[in-house]
């Protein structure tokens, strides 16, 4: 195993509350992540990502831990979470475990005892300021909305949230603390899990200040002072040298709330010694109206093209890593943001696949992804189980937006989107579940399901399988220098990846129109060429200049 084997991995992200129940609860599972392991395998992935499993409250469905050492009782057993640790490493893959150290959730012992006394040790694990009860320490906002903090009558103080007031802040400043976090992913790690996925890392270190924000556009909400804050290199160091570097063939990705570049290359360029690699949200703003995550626009494709490139260019020269990805559970489905689910579902799937894995960086899929899954199109509010959405409902109902005008808004912007139910067959509740699941399985399951797209040849499964093959076989893929071409034009999103003499050129139709490909004058010089992907059966006729149908993606090796 080499020491980098991440980069010519494949991720999947699994999201167990949604993936597979099998004992008819109406909630997904470790048995039922078992029963699927074979499907993962064939479909060429090599790690597994959980999102946490650990006892949690839910009410961000268990990104408010209550307890770091055990599992939900919803999702099982310490002993079948072992049972699929041995099944994932028997088919030569891996898994990583969701960390969640920026907050926990309230009901955790630390901060039951934190609330009891400020004398009390584990006071000192959250953040506390003074204020008055009804004029909080600063302006921050949550990023569930409403203030950051919460006033605690018991001692007399406000704790910071910066989601929900369930999931109160931990104190980095406090050594102690860090400890006890080392200590509980050491657990982890000699049980077995093969790395971990940092949820929201770079917040954890706050600008001792607490000064107000402007509030002036939708960011000036006080992240300025936190985030990528001024101990986060420290801390990731500190981090991989207590945990990470026990391990040799860990994988570690941070997730980057409004990160920079900069930070980013530091986060990733292996002389830090602080993490392999990073999912950074720029890309996914490019349908924020002003800023605004709640409201509705179309993406700006110069803009997604200027993001990626700045990104590739940039963590490349300084020597990072990026984590590749359209979708998780906190985004909406890609085929229905950024493709046509209704005309070109194929098509547009497999474009949207192609565009983003062949950049530099490490691929992951989100679970429903290979099989094309979109947006539920929720008709009622009752139907919405999300916090956050929740709260922007109310929030946007306060701003005078009619029903209406709200549910169109959740239902291409809700985190919802991507949490309902994994669509396996067309039997009642898409085979995810014999009860009533906890959030309704989308109306298009029976035909839009895993058994169905696996059968046919030409499937987004099948394409999502051959791209883990190419990056196999391509050393220029997971190496190769990025290049963009055509940066301004509004339909196509080309780049090739060199490595000393093999060109791969990634040619990708964003659009339903039909348009024309010609072939750049720096790569008129190559006279050999290999189709190695299309999405389409007819291979380009004269590949030096050929016609791109909707949402056409070709992938040619030139020599
Ligand atoms: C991350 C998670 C998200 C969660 C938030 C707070 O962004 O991906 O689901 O709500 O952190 O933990």
């Amino acid at each position: 195993m080499t020491q980098q084997w991440w980069k010519q991995a494949v991720v999947y992200q699994i999201y167990p509350k949604s993936f597979m129940d099998s004992d008819g609860d109406g909630y997904g599972d470790i048995n039922g992540i078992i029963s699927k392991l074979d499907y993962l395998s064939d479909l060429g992935v090599d790690v597994l990502w959980l999102t946490p499993i650990y006892p949690s409250p839910e009410k961000d469905n268990g990104y408010d831990i209550s307890d770091y050492y055990a599992i939900n009782p919803r999702y099982g057993t310490l002993e079948q979470f072992k049972q699929l640790l041995a099944q994932v490493h028997q088919r030569n893959m891996k898994l990583i475990m969701d960390i969640v150290v920026n907050h926990t959730s309230t009901e955790h012992e630390w901060f039951k005892q934190a609330m009891s006394s400020v004398d009390n040790p584990y006071h000192d694990f959250y953040i506390w300021r003074d204020g008055s009860p009804e004029t909080p320490p600063n302006n921050w906002l949550s990023k569930f909305a409403g203030s950051a903090w919460q006033y605690c009558a018991g001692v007399g103080k406000y704790y910071l949230h910066l989601f929900d007031v369930t999931q109160a802040d931990l104190n980095w400043e406090n050594p102690i603390l860090r400890q006890e976090i080392y200590r509980m992913m050491r657990y982890w790690l000699e049980l077995g899990v093969d790395g971990f996925r940092l949820d929201v890392i770079n917040l954890i270190s706050k600008q001792q200040s607490f000064a107000d924000d402007t509030l002036l556009t939708p960011t000036a909400d006080g992240r300025k002072f936190y985030t990528d804050g001024p101990r986060i290199h420290e801390y990731l160091h500190e981090m991989n040298h207590e945990v990470f570097a026990l391990r040799d063939g860990l994988l570690t990705v941070g997730e980057m709330s409004s990160t920079t570049l900069e930070s980013c290359v530091l986060y990733t360029n292996p002389a830090c010694k602080e993490l392999d690699m990073v999912f950074n949200f720029h890309h996914l703003k490019v349908d924020y109206v002003g800023g605004e995550k709640w409201s509705l626009g179309r993406f700006d494709f110069i803009q997604l093209k200027q993001l990626f490139n700045t990104w590739q260019s940039g963590m490349q020269a300084g020597g990072g890593w990026n984590a590749l990805f359209w979708s998780n559970h906190d985004q909406p489905r890609a085929l229905s943001r950024f493709g046509d689910p209704i005309n070109y579902p194929y098509q547009s799937a497999s474009m949207l696949a192609t565009a983003i894995q062949l950049m530099q960086g490490t691929p992951y899929i989100y679970q429903g992804e290979e099989i094309g899954m979109t947006n539920p199109g929720f008709t009622h509010l009752e139907q919405y189980r999300d916090v956050e959405a929740l709260n922007a409902a109310r929030l946007l109902a306060e701003r005078g937006h009619s029903e209406a005008e709200i549910l169109a808004i959740l239902q291409a912007k809700s985190r919802d989107n991507a949490r309902t139910p994994m669509q396996w067959d067309d039997s009642l509740h898409a085979g995810f579940t014999t009860a009533t699941p906890w959030i309704e399985v989308a109306a298009n399951y029976p035909e839009l399901n895993a058994k169905q797209v696996i059968s046919r040849d030409n499937s987004i499964y099948q394409h999502y399988r051959k791209l883990s093959q190419l990056r196999k076989s391509s050393a220029a893929i997971v190496a190769g220098e990025y290049q963009i071409y055509f940066a301004d034009d509004p339909q196509l999103y080309v780049y090739t990846r060199s490595l000393v003499n093999e060109v791969i050129l990634v040619v990708n139709n964003f659009y339903g129109e039909n348009c024309t490909f010609i072939l750049p004058e720096a790569l008129q010089t190559y006279s050999g060429v290999e189709c190695l992907l299309n999405n389409y059966p007819e291979l380009p006729e004269n590949w030096r200049q050929f016609t791109l149908r909707p949402y056409q993606s070709v992938v040619l090796c030139l020599r």
